[in-house]
């Protein structure tokens, strides 16, 4: 409710901006400059609080109302949330940071003498300089409304008509205390930690307190004049609602949001015919909207029902009684086409109109062809069919947010050529088929229009440069086939967010954009053409925070530039041809969390002023030239992903990452890191992929590593460990760990909002090709690679009860003793090599049950006894599998029936290809020539009778000339002889 209050209050500011002329106070000009610096999170909003000609007049400032008589400002709304709650359009990743504490100077307050109204909500403020508190405040004689919603407060304040102390910590003592305040119409307790209260007569605001079910029983049915109630988040549980709440017919307005509450709707309900405005938002609530008692509260202003489970019909029908209805709120729902032919027409005129949701609902609903003075038309995620609704604009000239995302809308886009939509600030049609140029029509027939997304569409063509002339904040087209180039005009507007990405664009960035958008906070051009150097010389981009310029063709150094730019928090540079050294610079950006520049030529050490990047969660340099170690300095506290890999780094790999606790990707394979793997590495409780391959690591491997418990992927490969291998290592899926702790599994699998995360790949080996795993697929991937080592010692059984991997390859050491059987465990197993080792004794039968496995290999080792039964998998497996283990037989090597095993080969079996240097040349020819036929009569009946074996003729081929070789030099001379 409040929100929504405030939501209009702004939306009121930006309608009513440009009518005041006046300037304003001179004194709260400086006062308001005075205090931007305390709400530094908001720096979004104040963007325009500025000294100098253009902005002097500090009546036009967002978030700042005058008295258009005196010139005087009456509101300050300085709410963090205000801005969220404009759909999130210009608000960008900044402001989502943690709250910070500020510590406010509330004497600054003082020279707004006509103040009527303060929004200061949700700002964490620690608290205010001493003697300069809240108190303060009482000096301010025509202060009526202080929203405070989230703040500390220690003192009172009189002469208050309506007190919001949402978000602290009072309990019961409040209520004393506030007697003092008898002049309140108004009591809002939300966010406190109230047991019960009935010390107001019409208005009780509970929001945010524990209640139990029994207070609702017991209290609620005494307060039957009650007329204004609201119980958001009170941690309700299911179908309490009913009790207590349907006595309390009086009632005018019921906020029940965000509770735990479900089921369907009780029928008593239906006995608050004086509601005016029902929340409910935020609930489990089920069963059809059609059938439920709401259709009886036809005096319903407003209705909130947003994010339940409500069945909906798209028709709306069940409504066009409630002539007083205004505001619908019902995203989130499940809606359908109900198959009803009256023709009739709704009684109410709405004002705000959300019915995203699910569903497949055919073309846009009927009854809006009757409504004339929508303000806000919300109807995304419908698969809603049909051309852009030019009538919708022609019949709702008061339009202000249009949003038609994610629907089957096809066709070009048009736009009604003479009317002035004056108001239309907000258009998203993203998601949807529509094609052909983008209509220039736009800027005269949509003057206001400030947010602008066609992402995800069809359009074709160039930008034409004429977009120039709209005033845009927010401009997304990306994903389209947009050809040509960015036009240099795009600089004149002042675009806080542009998004051009996944286009066929060419040439380079236009300097007019670098210069001119000084706003410009978020700058997308990933996945096109672009060219040439990223920015030139002139360059006036100081607000960036997010700068995506991946997959183009860029070329030249990191620009400069770029240093002064003091929010940047995200750079993606990866895939283009980069050159030069990573600049020093790039260490004092302290709000860097992301630095992503994979694949390009950059070259040098890591500056050693990355050391200061203490909010860098990614680091991603693979595959360049990078030389030099890691500064010893470097211990980034946040970070959750590196990629170092293929660039040639150096040195030890030292302790940099032990303090790093959230650690989730540690990818530094192909260099030239020396050393031992630290012991600290379990300090690294979040650590899912440690890939370390190919590199010149030494010693053993840390038995440290088994108190990792999310560790996944496991890459070792082809360095010098020595040792055992640890018998307590414990792997599993990132999907599995993340079971445990759901949190975590949030925030990385999905970053809210956050563009990337995941989504770098990780290079891991696997049926013998090396595969990139990136996203959701990585998280379902899970193995151990410790081949080309010197390993030696047992295999340990305890590897058997990793049940969860899918790749183990052990191949190249010198591990001796047997093959576990219970390796038969390891069910979604898909590559076993164990191959080039010293393994003796029999290959478990039991290895047959893994159904999975299409790659195994235990050749040259010293196993002997019988070959698994080639069923299943298992038939699909070649003697190269095989093959260097003299002692072993039956299919697809020789009979175990032959009378005596072949001679031992000499040597280790690492040896076994090189022993065999020399050959009577004439023998060869004609077991060539033998076996040939043998083979080739074998395979045609085999692959005549059995399936599975055809598919396994397909590997066969592939290897038939080596195999074919050796099978000769092994048997058939002693066969012939
Ligand atoms: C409320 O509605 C129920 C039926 O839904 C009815 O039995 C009851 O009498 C009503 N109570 C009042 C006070 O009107
Ligand atoms: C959306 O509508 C189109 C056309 O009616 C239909 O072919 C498609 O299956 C629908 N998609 C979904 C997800 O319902
Ligand atoms: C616009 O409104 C008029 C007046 O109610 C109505 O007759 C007409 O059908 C509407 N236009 C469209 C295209 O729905």
């Amino acid at each position: 409710m409040e929100s929504k209050w405030l939501m209009r209050v702004l939306f009121t500011l930006f309608l009513l901006e440009g009518l005041w002329c006046q300037g304003c106070w001179d004194e709260e000009r400086t006062a308001l400059l005075q205090l931007k610096p305390f709400f530094t999170k908001s720096w979004h909003l104040m963007r325009n609080w500025e000294r100098g000609e253009q902005n002097s007049d500090c009546c036009q400032w967002e978030g700042v109302e005058c008295n258009s008589a005196t010139g005087r400002v009456i509101t300050l709304n300085l709410n963090y949330s205000s801005f969220e709650e404009f759909d999130g359009y210009w608000h960008s990743p900044h402001s989502l940071m943690e709250l910070e504490n500020v510590y406010l100077n509330a004497s600054l307050f003082l020279p707004f003498v006509e103040l009527k109204s303060l929004h200061l909500a949700e700002y964490g403020i620690a608290g205010c300089i001493e003697h300069e508190g809240f108190e303060r405040l009482s000096k301010l004689r025509n202060l009526e409304i202080l929203d405070l919603r989230f703040l500390k407060l220690s003192k009172r304040l009189s002469n208050l008509e309506i007190l919001n102390l949402q978000g602290n910590f009072f309990n019961n003592s409040i209520l004393s205390y506030l007697s003092e305040h008898l002049s309140l119409k108004y009591l809002n307790l939300a966010y406190n930690n109230l047991q019960a209260s009935n010390c107001v007569e019409e208005i009780l605001n509970l929001c945010y307190n524990i209640l139990t079910n029994n207070f609702i029983l017991s209290s609620l049915s005494e307060l039957s004049s009650l007329k204004v109630l609201y119980l958001t988040r009170d941690e309700f549980e299911a179908s309490s609602l009913a009790d207590g709440l349907c006595e309390l017919t009086h009632l005018l307005e019921l906020d029940v949001g965000s509770n735990y509450l479900g089921g369907a709707l009780p029928s008593c309900l239906a006995n608050l015919t004086s509601l005016k405005s029902l929340s409910l938002d935020s609930n489990n609530f089920s069963g059809d909207i059609a059938l439920s008692p709401l259709n009886k509260l036809t005096s319903l202003h407003h209705l909130s029902i947003s994010d339940n489970h409500f069945q909906i019909p798209i028709s709306f029908r069940p409504f066009f009684n409630h002539s007083k209805l205004k505001h619908i709120y019902a995203k989130n729902n499940e809606f359908y086409v109900d198959a009803n032919t009256e023709s009739l027409e709704p009684t109410f005129q709405l004002n705000t109109l959300v019915l995203s949701g699910y569903g497949d609902c055919g073309g846009i609903p009927n009854f809006l062809h009757s409504q004339h003075d929508l303000e806000h038309l919300d109807l995304s995620h419908l698969n809603l069919t049909g051309e852009f609704p030019i009538w919708l604009l022609e019949n709702n000239t008061r339009l202000h947010t249009l949003l038609l995302a994610n629907n089957s809308l096809s066709g070009p886009i048009g736009f009604p050529s003479h009317f002035d939509h004056m108001n239309l600030e907000v258009l998203d049609i993203s998601k949807n088929f529509f094609e052909g140029h983008i209509q220039m029509e736009i800027k005269t027939s949509l003057p206001s229009l400030r947010n602008l997304n066609i992402s995800r569409n069809s359009l074709t063509g160039s930008i034409s440069p004429s977009i120039g002339d709209m005033k845009l904040y927010y401009l997304d087209l990306s994903r389209n086939s947009l050809t040509g180039s960015i036009p240099p005009s795009i600089g004149d507007m002042k675009l806080y967010h542009l998004d051009l990405s996944h286009n066929n664009l060419s040439g380079g960035i236009p300097d007019e954009l670098t210069t001119g958008c000084s706003s410009l906070s978020v700058l997308v051009l990933s996945n096109n053409n672009l060219q040439g150097q990223i920015f030139s010389e002139k360059f006036s981009l100081f607000q960036l925070e997010e700068l995506q310029l991946d997959g183009n063709h860029f070329s030249g150094s990191i620009p400069k530039g770029l240093s002064n730019c003091s929010y940047l928090s995200s750079i993606d540079f990866s895939n283009n041809n980069l050159s030069g050294k990573i600049p020093s610079w790039m260490g004092n950006l302290s709000y860097l969390r992301e630095i992503i520049m994979p694949n390009n030529g950059l070259e040098g050490p890591i500056p050693i002023d990355f050391c200061q990047l203490q909010s860098l969660e990614i680091l991603d340099l693979s595959n360049n030239n990078i030389s030099g170690s890691l500064p010893a300095c470097f211990k980034p506290m946040e970070i959750n992903h590196v990629h170092l890999s293929k660039n040639r780094l150096e040195g030890s790999l030292i302790t940099q990452f032990c303090n790093s606790f959230s650690l989730i990707t540690l990818d530094l394979s192909d260099n030239q890191l020396s050393g031992n793997i630290p012991d600290c590495i379990n300090m690294l409780g979040e650590l899912s992929y440690l890939i370390l391959k190919n590199n010149n690591l030494t010693g053993e491997i840390p038995i440290q590593l088994c108190k990792l418990q999310k560790l996944s992927l496991i890459d070792l490969s082809q360095n010098h460990l020595s040792g055992y291998i640890p018998s307590c290592l414990n792997i599993t899926t990132f999907d599995e760990a993340s079971k445990v702790d759901p949190s975590t599994a949030q925030a990385v699998a999905q970053p809210p909002g956050g563009p990337i995360s995941t989504d770098e790949p990780v290079y891991f080996t696997t049926k013998s090709v090396s595969y990139s795993y990136k996203g959701k697929l990585l998280t379902y991937m899970s193995g151990i690679d410790f081949s080309c080592n010197k390993l030696t010692g047992e295999i340990p059984n305890e590897i058997g009860h990793l049940n969860k991997i899918h790749v183990l390859n052990l191949s190249h050491n010198f591990l001796v003793g047997q093959i576990p059987t219970t390796f038969s465990n390891i069910e979604q197993i898909e590559s076993l090599d164990l191959s080039y080792n010293n393994l003796s004794g029999k290959i478990p039968p039991q290895l047959v049950q893994l159904h999975y496995l299409s790659i195994f290999s235990v050749a040259y080792n010293n196993l002997s006894g019988t070959t698994p039964a080639r069923v299943k998998q298992f038939a699909t497996f070649n003697e190269n599998c095989y093959q260097g283990n003299p002692l072993l037989c039956g299919e697809p090597m020789r009979s175990c029936s032959a009378a005596s095993p072949p001679p031992l080969i000499q040597g280790g079996p690492t040896q076994g290809r090189e022993d065999d240097g020399s050959i009577d040349m004439g023998v060869f020819y004609v077991s060539l020539a033998v076996s040939y036929i043998m083979v080739l009569m074998t395979i045609a009946a085999v692959l005549y009778i059995n399936p599975y074996w055809r598919r396994a003729w397909f590997y066969y081929t592939e290897m038939c000339f080596i195999s074919c070789y050796y099978f000769m030099v092994d048997r058939l001379p002693k066969q012939f002889h």
